[in-house]
């Protein structure tokens, strides 16, 4: 009740998100990228702000504003979100939301790559990028709370639910990002929460409306542990 009545339950806590898709270099003119909007990482940024927390939102390239009361710094690459991240720390919560990019091109051509007539295509060598969710889960400064999503389009629980072990995170908010849920890019979301304890449903609502829920579960996590 206390957190509902315009107090500010995360003074005095510093908090990075990570917001949107990273956009991973061809060449000078080409990327691969993803369907992220960053709706959601922003929206999750702005309420951590709203309930008083210190917020660095590690954001790549998006079309929305800035949310309000945020640091906001931009990058495109995923290397250059876990840099970021990384300069970020110390902090009391992470919420890890970007659709980084899984792969990279191994090595971006340094000019624009022309068509060959009577080649085949240019083939591209992919490598993995970093997992920075899974760092900072296991990183010795890791933050008090981390938070991650996990996109799935199948078996959303039990994807959820290894992603939590295997990153190192407290919660995991699982979502289905099949196309027909409208989800990335949409405004609205329906997570499922995936804690230590167990598997919460909640329901479909606005991405603003995740995010205040969510601030809010972070408010109560922390207030069990005053400094
Ligand atoms: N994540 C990250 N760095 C990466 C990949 C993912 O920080 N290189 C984070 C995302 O921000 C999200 C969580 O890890 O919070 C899960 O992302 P997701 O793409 O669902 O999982 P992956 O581990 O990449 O597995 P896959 O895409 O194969 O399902
Ligand atoms: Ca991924």
């Amino acid at each position: 009740e206390e957190l509902l009545s315009g107090a500010k339950p995360l003074a005095g806590r510093k908090a990075i998100v990570t917001s949107g898709p990273t956009h991973e270099p061809i060449d000078p003119v080409r990327y691969i990228a993803n369907r992220s909007s960053g709706k959601q990482g922003h929206a999750i940024a702005a309420a951590l702000a709203r309930f008083g927390a210190d917020v660095t939102l590690v954001s790549g390239p998006v079309t929305i504003p800035d949310p309000a009361g945020v640091r906001v710094v931009r990058v495109e690459r995923a290397e250059e979100m876990r840099d970021q991240v990384l300069a970020a720390l110390p902090a009391d919560i992470a919420v890890m939301v970007a659709a980084v990019a899984d792969w990279r091109v191994a090595s971006a051509a340094g000019n624009k790559i022309k068509k060959r007539p009577g080649e085949a295509p240019p083939p591209l060598h992919l490598t993995e990028n970093p997992d920075i969710l899974k760092i900072i889960g296991h990183h010795q400064a890791r933050p008090k709370l981390v938070i991650g999503f996990a996109a799935e389009t199948e078996n959303v629980a039990e994807n959820g639910r290894a992603k939590l072990e295997k990153k190192g995170a407290d919660y995991i908010l699982a979502n289905d990002v099949s196309p027909a849920t409208g989800i990335m890019g949409g405004d609205r979301n329906r997570v499922r929460l995936i804690g230590r304890e167990g598997i919460e449903e909640w329901l479909e609502m606005g991405k603003d409306e995740v995010a205040e829920k969510l601030a809010a579960l972070i408010a109560e996590n922390l207030a069990a542990d005053l400094p």
